[in-house]
This record gives C-alpha cells, sequence and structure tokens, in this order.
C-alpha cells in the first residue's frame, strides 16, 4: 500500500495575557532573577486567568490554526489533545474542545506524554492520515501547569508557565511533510518528574492535600541528565530514520524546559545556537504547549520557509521523548 505524505497545513498559538515575571516570583518565594536567568534561562512566563481552563487555551490556538489553514471545524476529521492538565479527568479536555468548536464529525481523544505529548499526537495523527482513516486532524500541545505548580517551592515555581500550540495535520505533496519520528519511555523513571495523588493509586483527601501531593513532585537534577542524554540520542536516531544528517537540518525546535538542557544538547551535537529555536524566556516550560509554540512562533517570524527541514525534539514526564524530521 502506498503511504500519503502527511505534513502540517495549519499553525495557531495562545498564551494568557497575564504575565509573572522573575521580580514577581521574588516576592512569593525565596528566589532572585539572577538565580532564575542564569540557572534555567527563564525570565517571565504566562499564568491562566482564574477562569480559564486547558480548554480554554486550546480553543484560541485552534481557532488560530483553523484560519491559517482556511478550514472550517466541521471539516475536522481528529481532534487529539496532548496535556497533562485535562480540565477534568472525563470528559475529555479534547471532547470539551470539540463542542466548544462545534466540530461535528471529528472524533476527539486526550493523548498523555507531559512534554513528548505533542510529537506523540503528531506521529499518533500521521499514522491514521497515513493509512487513509482520516483526511486531516488538529493536534494541540495546550498544559496550565499554574494549577499544579506550589508556589510556595522555588525548585519548581519558577520553571514552569500556560499556554497552548495547535497545528492542522493533511495530506501533503509527495517528499513534504513528516519524513521520520522516534518515540520512546523509560517508564522505570516515572517517580522523578510526577503529580503523586487525584489518580486511582491515591485518590483527592484531606491527607493528598495537607501533603500537597497535588503539585509538581520533581527530581530537578536527574531529570536533567535524562534531558541532555534523550535529546542527543532521539536527535541523532530520528535523523537517521529521515536519512538526514545535522547539516541537512534548518531549524532545531526543541523542547524549551531549560535553557542550559538546550545549550548542552547543541553543545554534543555541535551545532550553532543560531539554528535553534529558543523562546523558554518568554514562556518558560509550558509542558506540551513548548514544542508547538516554538515551532508556531518561527513560523510567524519568517524563519521557517516551505522547504525547510525541521527537526522537533522533547523529553518529560513518563519518562518520556519524541522527536520528528519535517519538511515544511
Ligand atoms: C531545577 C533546576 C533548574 C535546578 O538547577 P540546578 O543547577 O540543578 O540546581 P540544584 O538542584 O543544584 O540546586 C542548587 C541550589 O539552588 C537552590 N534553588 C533551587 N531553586 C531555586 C530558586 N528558584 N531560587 C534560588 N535558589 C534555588 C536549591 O535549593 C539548591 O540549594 P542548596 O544547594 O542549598 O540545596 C535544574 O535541575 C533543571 O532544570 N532540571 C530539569 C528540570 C526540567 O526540565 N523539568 C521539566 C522536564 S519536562
Amino acid at each position: 500500500m502506498k503511504m500519503r505524505s502527511v505534513g502540517i497545513i495549519g499553525t495557531g498559538k495562545y498564551v494568557p495575557e497575564r504575565v509573572l515575571t522573575n521580580a514577581d516570583l521574588e516576592k512569593m518565594v525565596d528566589t532572585n532573577d539572577e538565580w532564575i536567568v542564569s540557572r534555567t534561562g527563564i525570565r517571565e512566563r504566562h499564568i491562566a486567568a482564574p477562569e480559564q481552563a486547558t480548554s480554554d487555551l486550546a480553543y484560541e490556538a485552534a481557532v488560530r490554526a483553523l484560519k491559517s489553514a482556511g478550514m472550517t471545524a466541521d471539516q475536522l476529521e481528529l481532534i487529539i489533545v496532548a496535556t497533562i492538565t485535562p480540565d477534568t479527568s472525563f470528559p475529555s479536555t479534547a471532547c470539551i474542545l470539540q463542542d466548544k468548536l462545534g466540530a461535528k464529525h471529528a472524533a476527539a481523544f486526550d493523548l498523555s506524554a507531559a512534554c513528548s505529548g505533542f510529537v506523540y499526537s503528531m506521529a499518533t495523527a500521521n499514522g491514521f492520515i497515513q493509512t487513509g482513516m482520516y483526511k486531516n486532524a488538529l493536534i494541540i500541545g495546550a498544559d496550565t501547569l499554574s494549577r499544579i505548580t506550589d508556589y510556595t517551592d522555588r525548585n519548581t515555581c519558577v520553571l514552569f508557565g500556560d499556554g497552548a500550540g495547535a497545528v492542522i495535520v493533511g495530506e501533503v505533496p509527495e517528499g513534504r511533510g513528516f519524513l521520520s519520528f522516534d518515540l520512546g519511555a523509560e517508564g522505570a523513571g516515572g517517580d522523578l518528574l510526577k503529580l503523586a495523588a487525584g489518580g486511582s493509586r491515591l485518590p483527592a483527601s484531606e491527607a493528598t492535600v495537607e501533603g500537597k501531593q497535588h503539585y509538581i513532585y520533581m527530581n530537578g537534577r536527574e531529570v536533567f541528565k535524562f534531558a541532555v542524554r534523550v535529546m542527543g540520542t532521539a536527535t541523532e536516531e530520528v535523523l537517521r530514520k529521515a536519512g538526514k544528517t545535522k547539516e541537512d537540518i534548518d531549524l532545531f525546535v526543541p523542547h524549551q524546559a531549560n535553557i542550559r538542557i538546550i545549550q548542552s544538547a547543541m553543545q554534543r551535537l555541535d551545532l550553532p545556537e543560531e539554528r535553534c529555536v529558543i523562546n523558554v524566556d518568554k514562556y518558560a516550560n509550558t509542558s506540551a504547549a513548548s514544542i508547538p509554540l516554538a515551532l508556531v512562533e518561527a513560523a510567524e517570524e519568517g524563519r521557517i520557509k516551505e522547504g525547510d527541514t525541521v527537526l522537533l525534539v522533547g523529553f518529560g514526564g513518563g519518562l518520556t521523548w519524541g522527536a520528528s524530521v519535517l519538511v515544511w
């Protein structure tokens, strides 16, 4: 069977209006701008308004993506929302969004792979479209990490922000679109980065609230080591699968968690920083939204031209990683 070529045919992004700066955080916990910038590269992050949930951020990004693809919502056949901060456990955020958009003909589900969720979702949609099951899909990485962040814990609260990035994927001319994917998981490292309570293992109770178990727990140093390692190995593997070398890549779009992780990966791969998108300074780590926010922003700024080869690579809770090479 001849597989169809699948690629990105529309893009959109959204970040909430409110900006939380390092100076604001100095008033909340024992930290300072110099520490945050030198250890993470982050200067500010956007925080959702109290009435905004993940589906609201996703909706804004989705509307923009549909517009850029020249499509209406009722033409959509599939919606995947990559998120670890769904509006509710169920219904899924994708179903809530399907209703808000009026995407009556779309199947809809959430995908949970933390910061790797967007690449996992694109790989999933690619499979559906390549084989002809669906003609198009709306893929959104959206997270409202501020809702699961402990703003009394300086080890984590400086690192995260809220946002959403969306793409529409569909059939593209041969030679364009996705060339390869590399997805992986190391479940054994799951305890290094997690939200302990609120699921079937540890349902919400007074004790879980008191124990702050509804907030992100992270072993920063171990996650850092994992991140640098898999950014390198996943990049090499996804290039090999695409039959490309790192010299062929016009733009690297890494997960925006920490500028030092990005710099270590770029050094390890011996690549100049000019070929890499960095916006962690403005948005911090927005989990599943991070890669699409960086990709869409780069496209909107004219940093990606038609025919350019782009490499996406991310890592996150699970532990997971995901990478893709695509021709724009
Ligand atoms: C979290 C992270 C920035 C910490 O940086 P680091 O250089 O490893 O810092 P350390 O953990 O060595 O901590 C150094 C000191 O800074 C302190 N510190 C931590 N956060 C601080 C803050 N916001 N302000 C000031 N000091 C802080 C620590 O308490 C520690 O003090 P101690 O030595 O007295 O205990 C880094 O480990 C990291 O980015 N890890 C990966 C996180 C990540 O990407 N997570 C998401 C994955 S998707």
